[in-house]
């Protein structure tokens, strides 16, 4: 069975062939330097840039896998949580996409797409934990089966993606500034009491990650530290302004009180729910090498392996959403025509249809 995979739920352009579970092609665009020059994304430009693009790359997926468009048996899109501007544009391409081609529709939620994007690379065992960070979501999960998924807490503010990002933007970091607090931060040890550890003078496995914006706002404050300068052309870091030694022990102080934050409440999770067999680290967060650390010691700590897709797969890619809908469609879940888009802040509702699998 052949599955293509369409990501366009926010600012990643992203398409795949996944073939009897095993990826075939794989393509993105990544409009991130379109975006920084706002400092964040501007959801008008990220649909024009979805409808510009995803024609394109189309058809280079298909030339890069000697496939044709009659070869799909199954279309996946990401219908949300995200930009709806943004899914609409994946949404009525896969549409007509399965329309013309005869193939299947199935419309998959993107932060479950996320949560097995491992399972491309490995086998994922199951009763799960999930731990899914990202740009929009800090969310933790106990997945049972790639149907059944269980939100066990979340953030109540910000999440963790997003006070990287604002972080960043104060210390003058080009947006998104995840990756580039990581790489900053990793030249530096981290002093433990710069930040606080938020929320977890509490019993419940939720986050809130504002306050430490907001701490992060004033220690620049007290201590006078300016803003680096970075290459507006470029969307990088200046190279004289990444040997800053006082903003790299920064970085590494921020990441160090978020990394050891969500560690607390993943164990707290753990210490909860019964027959888990492996710990999922997941979401574009989840490429921050101290977070990935961090994580895998806490599950050596458990017994359990953990189970993290490769730095590319944890950002927005066609691969998961090719991956996760492959295996609904095998089981002979789909979509009618009607499938809506659902942005964010609305529940997906749980609204696949099922036919016998041997179908495809
Ligand atoms: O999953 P994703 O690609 O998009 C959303 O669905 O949100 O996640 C993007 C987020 C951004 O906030 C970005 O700054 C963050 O992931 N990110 C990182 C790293 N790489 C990306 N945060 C910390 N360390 C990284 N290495
Ligand atoms: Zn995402």
């Amino acid at each position: 069975m052949i599955c293509l995979g369409i990501e366009s739920s926010c600012d990643d352009t992203s398409l795949a062939l996944v073939r009897d579970g095993r990826l075939l092609a794989h393509i993105s665009a990544s409009q991130a330097p379109v975006h920084a020059l706002f400092g964040g994304v501007v959801p008008e430009l990220a649909s024009r840039e979805h409808g510009r693009l995803i024609g394109a790359l189309c058809d280079a997926l298909f030339a890069e896998a000697a496939l044709a468009p009659g070869d799909v048996d199954a279309v996946a899109v990401a219908r949300g949580p995200g930009l709806l501007g943004s899914l609409l544009v994946g949404m009525a391409f896969a549409k007509a996409f399965a329309l013309g081609a005869g193939a299947r529709l199935i419309g998959v939620n993107h932060l479950h797409a996320h949560l097995l994007a491992a399972g491309i690379e490995q086998p994922l065992m199951f009763p799960a934990l999930g731990l899914l960070v990202s740009g929009g979501h800090t969310q933790l999960y106990r997945i049972d089966n790639e149907r059944e998924f269980t939100v066990l807490g979340t953030t109540l503010d910000d999440a963790a993606g997003e006070a990287f990002d604002k972080a960043g933007k104060m210390l003058g970091l080009p947006y998104p500034a995840g990756k580039f607090m990581d790489e900053l931060g990793a030249r530096q040890e981290p002093v433990a009491k710069m930040f606080p550890r938020p929320y977890l003078d509490n019993d419940t496995l939720n986050f809130s990650f504002s306050g430490l914006k907001t701490a992060m706002s004033a220690y620049l404050a007290k201590h006078g530290v300016p803003p680096l300068a970075w290459d507006v052309a470029t969307a990088s870091v200046r190279p004289e302004a990444a040997g800053n030694t006082e903003i790299q022990r920064i970085c590494a102080s921020y990441t160090q009180a978020v990394v050891d934050t969500l560690v607390a409440k993943t164990r707290k999770a753990l210490e909860r729910e019964s027959g888990i067999r492996s710990l999922i680290l997941a979401g574009g967060v989840a490429a921050n090498s101290a977070l990935r650390g961090a994580m895998q010691a806490l599950a050596t700590d458990n017994g359990l392996v953990c189970q993290t897709p490769s730095v590319p797969l944890c950002a927005d890619n066609g691969a998961m959403i090719a991956h996760l809908g492959s295996l609904l469609a095998a089981q002979g879940y789909f979509h009618p025509l009607s499938v809506e888009a659902i942005p964010r802040g609305r529940r997906i509702p749980d609204d696949m249809c099922r036919a016998h699998a041997t179908a495809l």
